[in-house]
């Protein structure tokens, strides 16, 4: 079995699912279920025996020790972040804590285990690391697009915290020998993405006849990736990528924010109409920049495409109407995410926003 971490998350969750639907290689969940974790997401898998849920944190040495002992899994797969920049500006300290600190005690219990194991099972152990493409830092516009040899520069107290648990993964490879492997991924959407993030924020915003908050000029360029292929390229580095090698995931598809929103608008003007017939484009509004905000980022993936023949299967067209059906079809997952935390949250973030 694997030992996966924060898959009660947008993509851990997306990646359980997919995970029990093409093998049935049991899966022991540990999760903290902070604000952003979310039961409902994995309600399908209620009594189903290979879904092994551990509620707990990635930081607690005891446990993730007892549960390695316990169910001597193949692998790690590493989730558990917290993974949201505008909360990293406001309160960074549960960045490091989780995303610093829970990742050296997860590494930690993994060396441990690792040792102890024989020679066989040594070598087939993996530790997979899922970081993403913002500890590389911010692009001018002309800039070519981030590789793995890509000098890490970040930006915000969230891709700090991202970029030092890189760093701890490495060295524990460099020093201790532990087979890991990092993917440095680009901006995700697709179903169960929490509505704090631009895509889901703008579709769940739209329908209940609120503002868009676009920050600044919305200029800024992401490079975005279904989630689906984002899981089907950590599947393939697990079982094909090389230990101690990083790859890049990306779909080789940047756009700024204000079309991405423009998107979003168009789609649902077609497939959910206003009731007064005009367009969700009325609803954008152009708010105060993000202290700090990185202008572009953009993934080169093309070890990943020639190393391992990973290739995404969707096109930010196929993606996006994929996950408006799904939000459209389900409101109910909404509302349980809407939760008091999420709702104070919004209330203090986007209170008083100046109006750019
Ligand atoms: P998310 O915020 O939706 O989910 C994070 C999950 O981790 C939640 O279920 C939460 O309860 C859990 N968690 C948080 N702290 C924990 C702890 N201390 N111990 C155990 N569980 C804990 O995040 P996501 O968008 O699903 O991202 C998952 C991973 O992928 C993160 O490591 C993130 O940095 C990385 N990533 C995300 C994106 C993206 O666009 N969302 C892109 C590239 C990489
Ligand atoms: P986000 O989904 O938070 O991902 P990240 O900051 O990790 O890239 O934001 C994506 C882009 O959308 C980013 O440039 C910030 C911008 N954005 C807005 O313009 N308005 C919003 O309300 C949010 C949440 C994000």
């Amino acid at each position: 079995m694997i030992l996966l971490t924060g898959g009660a998350g947008f993509i851990g969750a997306n990646f359980v699912l997919e995970w029990l639907a093409i093998h049935d290689e049991p899966v022991i969940n540990l999760d903290k279920l902070t604000y952003a974790g979310n039961m409902e997401s994995l309600a399908v898998l209620q009594g189903d025996p290979r879904h092994i849920f551990v509620k707990g944190d990635i930081g607690d040495a005891a446990l993730v020790s007892g549960l390695l002992e316990r169910y001597q899994p193949r692998a790690i797969v590493n989730f558990a972040a917290e993974s949201h920049v505008d909360r990293s500006i406001s309160s960074p300290e549960d960045f490091i804590q989780t995303n610093i600190v829970g990742t050296f005690r997860l590494l930690e219990a993994a060396r441990s285990y690792w040792v102890g194991l024989d020679m066989a099972e040594k070598t087939g152990f993996r530790f997979l690391h899922v970081s993403t493409d913002e500890v590389y830092g911010s692009l001018g516009p002309a800039d070519a697009a981030f590789t793995e040899t890509h000098p890490y520069q970040p930006n915000s107290p969230y891709s700090a915290s991202k970029a030092a648990s890189d760093h701890l993964v490495r060295a524990y490879h460099h020093t201790y020998g532990l087979p890991v492997l990092t993917t440095n991924c680009s901006n995700n959407y697709g179903p169960r993405h929490f509505p704090e993030k631009l895509i889901p924020l703008m579709i769940v915003n739209a329908l209940a006849g609120k503002p868009l908050p676009v920050y600044g000029d919305g200029l800024q360029v992401r490079d975005w990736l279904y989630v689906a292929d984002h899981c089907s390229a950590i599947r393939r580095v697990l079982e094909a990528g090389k230990a101690g090698e990083v790859y890049n995931v990306g779909g080789w598809n940047e756009k700024p924010n204000i079309d991405i929103v423009g998107s979003v608008c168009a789609l649902l003007d077609g497939m959910h109409p206003r009731p007064d017939g005009k367009s969700y484009r009325e609803q954008i509004t152009h708010i105060k920049d993000r202290p700090g905000h990185d202008r572009r980022y953009a993934i080169d993936a093309s070890k990943i495409e020639r190393e391992l023949g990973w290739r995404p299967a969707e096109t930010f067209e196929t993606g996006i109407e994929k996950t408006i059906r799904w939000y459209l079809a389900n409101p109910g997952w909404v509302a349980d995410v809407q939760s008091g935390a999420y709702r104070d949250w919004v209330d203090t973030h986007y209170a008083g926003a100046a109006t750019a």
